[in-house]
Order: structure tokens, then C-alpha cells, then sequence
């Protein structure tokens, strides 16, 4: 049975085997926790992504999938990249933030990662509203099958910890 954890903080300083990027499809970095990781993990993650664009992710990698990465200078072991979807108010987009979190969870099995943190996928320059962001989340990892004993959502500010807590 997988243990889900609340936490209010800064992904990039949590002591787990593999923290979880919302990073966009070129793996190259960006803003929000895309940029807090690559800039506190240092170059060594940057470098790994474009081995993997150069090797396997020639158009980037698609959106809702997930590849991992080591974790540079962080504490984590791992970095898990996924590509959440955008927010669209005239398309559900769900099923790809659903995949998100599923594949992500695959690959921290693949890795034998024992220990994971996620961001709130999507929920941020994404656009995804937090209520929605936090269903979708809770209800995935609840209902995913994983070796993972526990699965930590890590939440930036008191607002997006809230919603959260009222989901679990
Ligand atoms: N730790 C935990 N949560 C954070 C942190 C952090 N250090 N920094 C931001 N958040 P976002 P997205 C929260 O924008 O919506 C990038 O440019 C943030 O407040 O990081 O999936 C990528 O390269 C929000 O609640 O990811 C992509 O282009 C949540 O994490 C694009 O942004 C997700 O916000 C991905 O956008």
C-alpha cells in the first residue's frame, strides 16, 4: 500500500529517491519547477537531456509521458521529466495529465525508486486550475499501481497545499 504525503515546500529539497518535473516536451528546461530544478540540480541534468533528446526524444518527448534522468547536485537520486498538458477550457485534456502522473510512477518502478515527489503537474504556467490539478492527482496516484511506498505531493505555496489537503 502506497503512502501519500502533503508537503509545503520546495520540491528541489526533498530527500526522496525521485522528484518529478512538470517540464515541456524539448527536456531543455524552462521556468517554474523546470528552472528550480535544473538551476539547483546544476548542468549534469541539462546534459543528460539533451543525450536522450540526441538518442530517443528527436521531436521531444510527447506530452503525459515520463523519462527519468539522475538528479545532478539535489539530494533526490532521480528526476522524473514529464509533459503535462496545457489547460484547455473547450477540450478535456485530463486523460494526458492522468498519464502524466501513471507514467511517471512507471519509470520510479523501472528505477526502483522507493520514495517520490510531484509537483502539481500542469498547475502552474500549464494554466491548470488547482482544484482540478489536485483531483486528478490524488485520484491517479490513488488508483495506480506502483512498488512506490510513498508518493509526496509537494505543494509551493499555502493556497495549492490547501487545495490539496481538502482533496486527500
Ligand atoms: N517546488 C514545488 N512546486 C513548485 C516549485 C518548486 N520549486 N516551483 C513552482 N512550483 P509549473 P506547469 C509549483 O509552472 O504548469 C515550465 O516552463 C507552481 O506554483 O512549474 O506544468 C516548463 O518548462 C505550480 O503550482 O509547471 C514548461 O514549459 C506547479 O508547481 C511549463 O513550465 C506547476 O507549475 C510547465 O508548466
Amino acid at each position: 500500500m502506497t503512502r501519500i504525503e502533503l508537503v509545503r515546500g520546495d520540491i528541489t529539497q526533498q530527500s526522496v529517491d525521485a522528484i518529478v518535473n512538470a517540464a515541456n516536451s524539448s527536456l531543455l528546461g524552462g521556468g517554474g519547477v523546470d528552472g528550480a530544478i535544473h538551476r539547483r540540480g546544476g548542468p549534469e541534468i541539462l546534459d543528460e537531456c539533451r543525450k536522450l533528446r540526441a538518442s530517443h526524444y528527436g521531436k521531444g518527448l510527447r506530452t503525459g509521458q515520463a523519462v527519468a534522468t539522475t538528479a545532478g547536485r539535489l539530494d533526490a537520486r532521480w528526476v522524473i521529466h514529464t509533459v503535462g498538458p496545457v489547460y484547455s477550457g473547450s477540450e478535456d485534456r485530463s486523460d494526458l495529465l492522468i498519464s502524466c502522473y501513471r507514467e511517471s510512477l512507471r519509470v520510479a518502478d523501472e528505477l526502483g525508486a522507493r520514495t517520490v515527489a510531484f509537483p502539481a503537474v500542469s498547475a502552474g504556467i500549464y494554466g491548470w486550475p488547482m482544484e482540478d490539478a489536485a483531483r486528478v492527482a490524488v485520484e491517479t496516484v490513488r488508483a495506480t499501481e506502483t512498488e512506490a511506498e510513498e508518493v509526496r505531493f509537494v505543494l509551493l505555496d499555502e493556497g495549492a497545499y490547501t487545495v490539496f489537503a481538502a482533496q486527500l
